[in-house]
């Protein structure tokens, strides 16, 4: 048996591709092209397991991919894939559009396509697991009820529209064609092998350097957070147990303002990594000029997959951030890596005008 993910040599893609191998002999064929977020060093310990068949490919190229799937025969895919990042769709949305609209399409089609001419057994067995986002919905103010299934979409970033799109054409091909698609609608993740873009392992490189801590607006955003592993344990279930036709909201029930969490992370930090050269991270902190039409609050209603799938996270938020914490302490090569590319760029991108505006 073998099951096909793409984007595995990202961060959520390669927690799941590792913990997968470590639970399972079922073989993976992990379909990536390797964009700036894609990352073989996380994929190091199993680059030479047998049961790990990894293929640098464009999910948007459907003839690569349909080589794929007739030659490996999944079961399942679970399509991670996708430009993920919700700055990086402001700066420039052409590639939001190119592989969370038309790649995801071109998966779909070659899905249906693969589906449709399966034997029996094999096609009714069959799964799409369509990885998506909670931004998805919108915001929230802060009395209001927490993003349920039945939630409308009103997405607000050309990230989260290149995801709500792919989610209709997921859900419009399970009425039209009968694919069995699942959606998964997933709030903030953190934990190992997350790309030092997102809020997180950004502050946590910034504070080891002394760096300042850029804090986006008021710092009052607020995001429900998840440990990434509780987010695959997720994934796993619905894949098992999870209806064809289906959605289900994965969150974390840990609701935290933004400065919060940073001021969270700064203790935990002077614990774990002391600077001699200063009294306490906290002071690294500062405020700078909001990032466009961002979203002031997100949180998950995960009743459903509790209540249907029986899951539920294994780490409190400060369990889980102290292992966070920990990882990047012990990963400087990892780190190291990915400094060296085209990290810097990025950061004088986002970071330097909004320096200069304050
Ligand atoms: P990521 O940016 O870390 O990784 C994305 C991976 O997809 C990279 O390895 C990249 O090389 C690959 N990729 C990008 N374009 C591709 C293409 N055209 N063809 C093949 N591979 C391509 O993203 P992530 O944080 O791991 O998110 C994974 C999925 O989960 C995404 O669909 C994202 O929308 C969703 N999600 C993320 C979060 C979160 O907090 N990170 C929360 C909910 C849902
Ligand atoms: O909610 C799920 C989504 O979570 C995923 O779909 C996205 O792929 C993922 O990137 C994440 O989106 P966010 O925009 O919420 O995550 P990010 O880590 O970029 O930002 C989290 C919050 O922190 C947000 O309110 C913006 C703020 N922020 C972020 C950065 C990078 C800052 O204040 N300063 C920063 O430097």
């Amino acid at each position: 048996m073998t099951v096909l993910v793409t984007g595995g040599a990202g961060f959520i893609g390669a927690n799941f591709v590792l913990e997968w191998l470590a639970g399972s002999d079922e073989t993976v064929v992990n379909i990536d092209k390797l964009s700036y977020a894609g990352n073989l060093k996380s994929l190091a310990t199993v680059l030479h397991d047998p049961r790990h068949v990894f293929a640098q490919t464009d999910i948007i190229d459907s003839a690569a991919v349909r080589k794929l799937m007739d030659l490996h025969r999944p079961r399942a895919i679970v399509h991670f894939a996708a430009e993920s990042h919700v700055d990086r769709s402001i700066l420039g949305p052409d590639d939001f559009v190119s592989t969370n609209v038309v790649g995801t399409f071109h998966l779909l089609e070659e899905a249906r396509r693969y589906h449709a001419a399966a034997a029996d057994a094999e096609r009714r067995d069959f799964r799409f697991i369509n990885v998506s986002t909670d931004e998805v919905y919108g915001s929230l103010a802060p009395d209001d009820a927490p993003f349920s299934e039945t939630h409308p979409y009103r997405p607000n970033s050309p990230y989260s529209a290149s995801k709500a799109a792919a989610d209709h054409l997921a859900r419009s091909f399970f009425h039209t064609y009968g694919l069995p698609v699942i959606t998964t609608n997933c709030s903030n993740n953190y934990g190992p092998l997350q790309f030092p873009e997102k809020l997180i392992p950004l502050m946590i490189l910034n504070a080891l350097r002394g760096a300042s801590l850029p804090i986006y607006g008021d710092g009052l955003n607020v995001r429900d957070w998840l440990y990434v592993a509780d987010h695959c344990a997720a994934i796993r279930l619905v894949l098992k147990h999870g209806r064809p036709g289906e959605t289900y909201n994965i969150g974390g029930d840990a609701q935290l303002a933004n400065i919060n969490l940073v001021e969270k992370l700064c203790e935990l930090l002077d614990e774990l990594a002391p600077n001699p050269a200063i009294a306490a991270h906290k002071q690294l902190i500062s405020y700078v000029p909001d990032r466009p039409g961002h979203d002031r609050r997100y949180a998950i209603d995960s009743s459903k997959i509790r209540r249907e799938l029986g899951w539920q996270p294994s780490e409190t938020f400060s369990s889980g951030l102290r292992r966070t914490v920990s990882w990047y302490l012990q990963n400087q090569d990892w780190i190291a890596d990915i400094e060296s590319g085209d990290y810097r760029h990025w950061i004088e991108a986002n970071y330097g005008n909004r320096a200069r505006q304050r």
